[in-house]
């Protein structure tokens, strides 16, 4: 994690002070660098430069802070989104909502008015029934949308099934086996115009060979489209590639890329077709981090706490799927006797953990981080326990600045009365 450093035994982002930044506003933080995200898109954008017509669509659920997605916008990033509400979060950090796909497996016609009416550059389809509904409300106001598939591929993408998306026992797409016929009847509804064919099979995979799997269904699909009279302008591939939490070898995106170009370059040599993308994790994850103080020590005959700020309710990860992510001294002391720590948050839940039996040599506040937050971290934040959710903040070059503030107490019951 190039953005990631210890300096005279002290932890840096972006060559700001870990314990600076707690000094100036408190834990639990998380802190995203802004060289890394744009290093990581910009990985996307190099590894596949020998296509044409290539749309990183960044996936907001990943980090949606505006401040993020202002930054990735102005690089030339296209967005990802599953709700109206990341399409407002898109518009107000000045993305283009004609750079925009919108996923996701339950569309009113509200939400189908609201991304009509933005500009929205393509719907990604995830049922028969969604294709009429768009076409309904495109009808009413006298538009045309732009669809693609979203299709069901069923390849194994060997990830933890709560994330994984692609398998026939999963609720998102449509069946590889009943794509041709709902193309086919995509193509009688006057207000839609066919631009792409999708999937997105799970995140976190670590393999390149799932992709390259779907990818050959999706090639299957628009050979015999083609032969149907049935042309497309590109094929999404959805998002998905892994990070490194702790000891995970995932593929770099250039492997990535080069696992696909050959197959896309043909594509495009044939039938013309650009790319979309849906980076989420790979883009923000490793940019970020959960600062949090170690409050209580409670070192018992079986097990030893460390109860930190930070909970379930900040980073959920580890409670959901168990993921292990490090957690790292920010100030490293290495002739100090370790041991093994639960490292804990003060949530009334026994799935709260942070970490569980790591070595670690710690003292009541002391600050630690926890890596590979910038992904799902603040995004899945709640304020279960009534806690409040934390301050954000972003480093940029030796600089800092608050991108959002600590929830006050008054926040927790905003629109409630008694
Ligand atoms: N496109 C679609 C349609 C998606 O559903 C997702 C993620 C992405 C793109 C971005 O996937 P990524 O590149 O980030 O893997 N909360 C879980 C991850 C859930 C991912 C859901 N869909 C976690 O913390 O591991």
């Amino acid at each position: 994690l190039p953005h990631l450093t210890y300096q005279d035994d002290v932890l840096h982002i972006d060559g700001v002070s870990a314990q600076e930044l707690r000094a100036q506003y408190g834990t639990p933080l998380y802190v995203y660098s802004q060289n890394a995200l744009l290093d990581n898109y910009h990985a996307y954008v190099s590894a596949f430069s020998a296509l044409k017509d290539v749309q990183v669509c960044y996936a907001v659920k990943a980090n949606s802070n505006l401040a993020v997605l202002s930054a990735l916008a102005k690089a030339g990033s296209g967005f990802d989104i599953v709700s109206v509400g990341e399409l407002a979060r898109v518009i107000k950090a000045g993305g283009d909502a004609t750079k925009t796909v919108y996923s996701g497996v339950g569309k009113t016609a509200q939400d189908i008015k609201t991304a009509l009416d933005a500009g929205i550059g393509c719907f990604n389809v995830e049922a028969v029934s969604e294709l009429d509904l768009i076409n309904d409300v495109a009808a009413a106001l006298n538009k045309k949308a732009r669809i693609a598939l979203r299709i069901n591929p069923d390849v194994d993408a060997k990830t933890h099934p709560y994330i994984s998306t692609g398998m026939k026992d999963n609720k998102f797409g449509i069946a590889h086996d009943e794509a041709i016929a709902a193309y086919q009847h995509a193509s009688t509804l006057a207000h839609l115009e066919i631009v792409g064919i999708d999937c997105h099979i799970g995140s976190q995979l670590t393999e390149v060979q799932p992709f390259v799997d779907a990818l050959n269904k999706l090639i299957e699909l628009i050979d015999t489209l083609a032969n149907l009279g049935i042309t497309l302008k590109h094929v999404d591939l959805g998002g998905g590639l892994g990070v490194r939490y702790i000891d995970e070898n995932p593929a770099s995106v250039r492997e990535f890329a080069d696992a696909l170009l050959p197959k896309l370059q043909d594509l495009q040599a044939r039938y013309g077709l650009g790319l979309h993308l849906e980076p989420g994790r790979n883009i923000a994850a490793n940019a970020g981090v959960l600062l949090t103080s170690v409050d209580v020590l409670k070192p018992t005959a079986h097990k030893n706490f460390a109860i930190v700020d930070a909970s379930m309710s900040e980073l959920l990860r580890p409670a959901l799927y168990e993921s292990v992510m490090a957690i790292v001294p920010a100030k490293l002391d290495n002739n100090a006797p370790t041991k093994a720590w639960d490292v804990v948050g003060s949530v009334c839940e026994s799935s709260d953990f942070l970490g569980k039996e790591r070595l670690l040599s710690v003292a009541v506040g002391d600050l630690l981080a926890v890596t590979g937050a910038g992904a799902y971290g603040f995004s899945m934040a709640s304020n279960y326990n009534s806690r409040q959710r934390p301050a954000e903040v972003m480093t940029a070059n030796g600089t800092h600045r608050q991108i959002r503030a600590r929830e006050t107490l008054e926040d927790l019951w905003r629109g409630e009365s008694v």
